[in-house]
């Protein structure tokens, strides 16, 4: 299996790079770098969103891969997302047009919607709050008619694919069955403290690839709940890069803690999107390719599903958030 593995393959015939490059949180002025770390060490999936506030920077750097002649743009595979504060059928083309000409593309890859709750319309370049710090909540979503927004995308060119984010079993369900063009992918948190077997195995029932958010364990989230005024306290403080049987089989195959985690999912055929702005990192996290963990390292590394205890992604990222009918993670998966 060592260098296979490359791609995993939607039910239309698209391929997405197995491992891509993850930029929440990758600021303007490193975000740039990061991806252009990416493009030399041999990514050709980039993971962005409206939200990230980053693509603008993205799209100058993939610009300039592309006027060079290096790549083409059908080399490489680019995801955004439908933002919070777009979530209803007009919203939909509204922040695609957006994207498209923040990113300096006539078309993305996959379009995902970001999270199934809706905020409102209010782009200041945050989340709207109110004055105790809550999030500005749209209770009116609607989950039909915004996938109806995202398939007239397909429709326009302006989208290949279109697919799910946070959403949880029974709302995939709801779209799915209602759909004229089905998902291809669920872009979840996923790591080995969260592994996600009910739902992944729910996703391989209706041919709806995923994808893993947060492979590392997502060590960022603290510092990003705090900045939102969030309280981090009632979220679990987990090491994951750091836990000794993910160190034990690093060691054994010559590996990072991250490239271990990275291989794991990967072996499960799920996609990978790991975050650094750190050009090292960036290349340490896409040479996964050259080792293959063994049934017993894939055991061991199964033993440490903490199951809905894993779970990183919270109300606490957006205070307030819960309180929409649509907030996906009060069900079991
Ligand atoms: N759909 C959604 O709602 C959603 C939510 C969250 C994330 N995402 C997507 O998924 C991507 C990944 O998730 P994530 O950013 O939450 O978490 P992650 O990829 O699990 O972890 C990223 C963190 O790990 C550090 N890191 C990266 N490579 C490392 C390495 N080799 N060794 C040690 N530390 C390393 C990074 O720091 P440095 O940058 O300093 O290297 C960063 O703090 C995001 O960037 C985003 O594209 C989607």
């Amino acid at each position: 299996m060592v260098g296979t593995l490359q791609h995993i393959t939607f039910y239309n015939g698209q391929k997405m790079p197995i491992v891509g490059l993850g930029t929440w949180q990758a600021k303007v002025g490193e975000v740039g770098i990061a991806v252009d770390a990416a493009l030399a060490a041999g990514y050709r999936h980039i993971d962005t969103a409206y939200s990230y506030r980053n693509e603008k920077e993205i799209g100058d750097t993939l610009k300039k891969w592309f006027d060079s002649g290096k790549l083409k743009r059908e080399d490489v595979f680019i995801v955004t997302k439908l933002p919070l504060i777009g979530m209803r059928h007009s919203g939909v083309e509204k922040y695609l047009k957006k994207s498209l000409s923040n990113l300096q593309v006539d078309y993305v890859d996959l379009y995902l919607v970001h999270n199934p709750i809706g905020f409102q319309d209010v782009d200041d370049g945050g989340y709207p709050k109110d004055k105790d710090g809550q999030v500005l909540l749209d209770m009116t979503t609607d989950h039909i008619s915004i996938w109806k927004g995202m398939e007239a995308q397909v429709d326009a060119g302006r989208a290949r694919s279109i697919g799910l984010s946070n959403f949880n079993a029974r709302q995939i369900k709801r779209v799915w069955q209602s759909a004229r063009i089905k998902p291809t992918n669920l872009q979840v948190e996923m790591h080995a403290y969260f592994q996600q077997r009910e739902l992944r195995a729910f996703c391989r029932a209706l041919d709806i690839t995923v994808c893993a958010w947060g492979p590392l364990g997502t060590p960022q989230i603290y510092s990003f709940v705090e900045k939102q005024g969030g309280d981090v306290s009632k979220l679990p403080r987990y090491d994951l890069l750091g836990d000794p049987v993910v160190k034990r089989i690093a060691q054994k195959h010559g590996k990072t803690t991250a490239q271990v985690l990275i291989r794991f999912l990967m072996q499960l055929e799920v996609a990978v999107i790991p975050k650094s702005s750190n050009p090292t990192r960036v290349e340490e996290n896409f040479a996964v390719f050259d080792f293959e963990l063994s049934p017993e390292d894939m055991e061991a590394l199964e033993a440490l599903d903490k199951g809905r205890e894993g779970r990183l992604g919270s109300e606490h990222s957006q205070p307030g958030s819960g309180r929409h009918p649509e907030w996906p993670w009060f069900e079991p998966y």
